[in-house]
């Protein structure tokens, strides 16, 4: 279900997409990421989104990953989220 902040340039959707990912579109911005955590599975497509960081939470045990990279920011993950930039 998409969800949306107050400001359009700061809007959060998540997608779940046909296969294992999920599309994460921030803005103007659009990833498509695992829709699993490399932690424990956790869904992906359940994950708070920051539109001003694009930094991305999975809603299981909260390891925050960089939309841009996939790197772990914090959290107990200790592997990193599979992502891509779309254009
Ligand atoms: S399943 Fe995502 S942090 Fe544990």
């Amino acid at each position: 279900m998409p969800r949306s902040a107050d400001r359009p340039e700061r809007t959060v959707r998540i997608e779940q997409l046909p296969g294992e990912e999920v599309a994460v579109t921030a803005g103007d911005r659009r990833f498509v990421v695992a829709a699993a955590c490399p932690h424990r599975k956790g869904r992906m497509a359940y994950a708070h989104v920051n539109p001003v960081t694009l930094r991305i939470t999975c809603p299981l045990h909260r390891s925050t990953y960089d939309l841009a990279t996939g790197c772990r920011v914090s959290g107990p993950a200790t592997g990193e989220l599979p992502v891509r930039a779309e254009p």
